[in-house]
C-alpha cells in the first residue's frame, strides 16, 4: 500500500481541544488547607497548581467546551460526527452518566449514539482505540472523543495524600478518515485485574449503595496505594509502548514525542530512562494542571500540537496507566 492510500485509509485525530476551569490552586493555597507543603508536592510528584470546577459547575461542561474547540478545529461538519465517547471515571451521574449531557449541549445531530466509557486514567487511550477500531471497521466515519474528570468533587480535601494530586479538566479529540493529519498507525490497550484495588472509589456503586446512608464515609473518597501505583505504572506504559512500536514496525529511536499519562514527573522521568528517551521529546504539562486522569492526555496533546512542539510528520507515541489496572498505548504520524 502506498502512503498516499494508506493516509486515506487510516483514521486520524483530525481536531482537538481542552476544556478548563478557571479556578486554580496552588501548592501554597493547598499548605493552608492540609499540613503539606509546596517543597514536599513539587519533589515527590512535580505539580505545582491545579484548576478546580467551581461547586455550581457541572463536570460535563468542561467537556462541551474541549468538545467545541476540537469540532472548530477538525475540517468536518458538526452534523458529520455519528458518535460521541466520554472517557470518565466518575461522571456527572451514575444514571445516565456524562455522555448525554455532553450531546445536550453540543450541535449534532439529534439521533446519533454515546455512550460513557470507564477505564480508569487510560480512558482516553481506550476511547481511541474504540473509534479507530470503529471507524477502521466503516459503520462509523467521525467519532468525537472526550476525556472528562472532575476528581476534586470525589477527592478528600482532608487527606493530603490523595487530594494534592489531582485537578479537573477535559480534552477532545475527532477520530475521521477525512483527514490526513494524527493518522493512528496502532493502537493497544490492556489490563492486570490483579492490580484492581490499588486505586478506587468504592462507594456510590452497587457493592456500597448511597442508599445503605454511608454517604460521610471514606467509601466515598478516592483512595490509592501510591506507591504500588508507581512500581506498575512505568512497566505497563513501557510495554504497551514497545507493543504499539513492533505493530506498526517503527523503533523507538523514531519516535519524536512521547505524551504519556500526567500523573507525577518521576512516574515520567523512570519512563523515559527505562526506554532510553531524553527528556527534550517528552510532553510535560503535570506541574500546571496535576494528575486530571482521562483528561491529561488529549489537553497535553493538544497542547504540544497548537504550541508548535508536534510538527506535521511527527512520530507521536501515547501511554496510559490508572485505575483497573488498564493501560495502553496509541502511536501517531502527525
Ligand atoms: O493516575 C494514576 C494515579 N496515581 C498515581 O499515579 C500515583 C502514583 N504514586 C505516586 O505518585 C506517589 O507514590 C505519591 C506522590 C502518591 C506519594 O509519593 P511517595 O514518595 O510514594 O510517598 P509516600 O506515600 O511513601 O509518603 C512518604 C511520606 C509519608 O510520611 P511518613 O509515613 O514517611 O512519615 C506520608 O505521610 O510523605 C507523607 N505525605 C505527605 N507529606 C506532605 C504523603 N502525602 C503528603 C503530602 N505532604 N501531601
Amino acid at each position: 500500500m502506498n502512503e498516499n492510500n494508506e493516509a486515506f485509509l487510516t483514521p486520524g485525530i483530525v481536531g482537538l481541544g481542552k476544556g478548563l476551569p478557571d479556578k486554580v490552586i496552588t501548592n501554597l493555597e493547598l499548605e493552608k488547607m492540609v499540613e503539606t507543603s509546596d517543597k514536599w508536592i513539587t519533589s515527590r510528584t512535580g505539580i505545582k497548581e491545579r484548576r478546580v470546577l467551581e461547586k455550581d459547575e457541572p463536570p460535563s461542561s468542561l467537556a462541551v467546551s474541549a468538545s467545541r474547540e476540537a469540532l472548530d478545529n477538525a475540517p468536518i461538519d458538526n452534523d458529520d460526527v455519528d458518535l460521541l465517547v466520554v472517557a470518565t471515571n466518575v461522571s456527572d451521574m451514575p444514571i445516565p452518566g456524562s455522555s448525554p449531557f455532553v450531546a445536550d449541549k453540543l450541535d449534532l445531530r439529534p439521533e446519533i449514539p454515546f455512550f460513557d466509557l470507564k477505564a480508569g486514567c487510560s480512558g482516553f487511550l481506550y476511547s481511541l482505540d474504540v473509534a479507530y477500531n470503529f471507524v477502521l471497521s466503516g459503520n462509523y466515519h467521525n467519532v468525537l472523543v472526550v476525556g472528562l474528570e472532575a476528581l476534586s468533587r470525589v477527592v478528600n480535601w482532608d487527606d493530603r495524600s490523595t487530594c494534592v494530586l489531582f485537578g479537573d479538566a477535559a480534552g477532545a479529540g475527532v477520530v475521521s478518515r477525512s483527514g490526513s493529519t494524527g493518522r493512528i498507525l496502532a493502537s493497544s490497550t490492556f489490563g492486570d485485574p490483579s492490580k484492581s484495588r490499588l486505586i478506587r472509589l468504592e462507594g456510590g456503586g452497587t457493592r456500597f449503595p448511597p442508599a445503605d446512608g454511608n454517604k460521610d464515609g471514606r467509601n466515598y473518597y478516592v483512595e490509592m496505594e501510591g506507591k504500588g501505583v508507581f512500581k506498575s505504572a512505568v512497566n505497563m506504559m513501557k510495554s504497551s509502548s514497545l507493543q504499539v512500536l513492533t505493530e506498526a514496525g517503527y523503533s523507538l529511536d523514531e519516535v519524536d514525542w512521547i505524551v504519556p499519562h500526567q500523573a507525577n514527573i518521576r512516574i515520567i522521568k523512570q519512563l523515559a530512562k527505562s526506554m532510553g528517551i531524553t527528556m527534550d521529546r517528552v510532553i510535560v504539562n503535570l506541574d500546571r494542571y496535576a494528575n486530571t486522569s482521562t483528561a491529561t492526555i488529549p489537553v497535553a496533546l493538544e497542547e504540544a500540537v497548537s504550541g508548535g512542539s508536534i510538527q506535521s510528520g511527527d512520530l507521536v507515541l501515547l501511554t496510559a496507566f490508572g485505575a483497573g489496572a488498564a493501560y495502553g498505548a496509541t502511536l501517531i504520524k502527525w
